[in-house]
């Protein structure tokens, strides 16, 4: 695991971006797994800007909402779009995102399962990092769930992700994830953290200790991880 500690949110966003741009120049027909939330927004924005050839990228999302329509603005279907999709030019039979209207959410995880094998492994895997630890919805637990499944958020992440709704009410209390065998299947993983409420969980990373409690601890034995953080959440290594 490498860290790379930069002066701010702006530095961390484009050091991602060239590091994902690298990826694509050098493979142009690569696949990225993706992240949604707040930490990667700038990263997409500083892609978008280098109008690089997405045409013959593949793209899998980590998670979702359950249930959540993806025409609500809370969706990461519609985050996608918003942040990324609209920006860029993936084609769009090569996005894959799961279904937050699935009307049969364990048919939809286990077909997601299959589409990301069928593939191959992923090239280029993006996360954030929740408070407690999770990647991707992999949320705290006594062991790790390789497979996609549906999860039940935890208090805090439902505390902490409520911000982006009007009402907690309405906040989904589960989602649909990648599990952590797809994310340990990638190649490469470039983790992004910012801000000082993420530094006490970064500081986990460093200490080499797998604990399925602290769900991200799994990426200190994958063997091609970078940690991207700013100042602020890099404050306790
Ligand atoms: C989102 C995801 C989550 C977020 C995490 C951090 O697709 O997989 O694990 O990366 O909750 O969210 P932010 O960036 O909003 O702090």
């Amino acid at each position: 695991m490498r860290f790379i500690i930069c002066e701010d949110y702006e530095g961390m966003s484009k050091a991602a971006a060239d590091i994902l741009a690298a990826e694509v120049l050098l493979k142009p027909n690569c696949i990225l797994g993706l992240a949604t939330g707040s930490t990667p927004i700038g990263m997409y924005q500083e892609i978008a800007e280098k109008k690089l050839d997405l045409s013959h990228v593949t793209t899998f999302n980590l998670d979702e909402y359950y249930p959540i329509k993806s025409s609500n603005e809370e969706s990461y279907h519609y985050f996608m779009q918003e942040n990324f999709f609209s920006k860029v030019n993936v084609k769009k039979e090569n996005i894959h995102m799961l279904d937050g209207e699935a009307e049969d959410p364990q048919q939809e995880c286990d077909d997601y399962e299959r589409l990301i094998n069928k593939h191959g492994r992923i090239d280029l895997q993006v996360l954030g990092i929740g408070h407690n630890g999770h990647i991707g919805f992999n949320e705290p637990n006594s062991f790790f769930r390789a497979q996609t499944h549906i999860s039940n958020l935890t208090q805090r992440t439902i505390e902490a992700n409520s911000r982006f709704f009007e009402r907690i009410e309405d906040m989904p209390t589960k989602s649909l994830t990648m599990g952590v065998g797809s994310i340990m299947n990638s190649k490469t993983i470039v983790l992004l953290a910012s801000g000082k409420e993420k530094a006490a969980v970064i500081k986990e990373l460093q200490k080499n200790k797998v604990d399925p409690q602290i769900p991200a601890t799994i990426l200190t034995v994958h063997r091609d991880v970078i940690v991207i953080v700013d100042k602020e959440a890099a404050s306790l290594l």
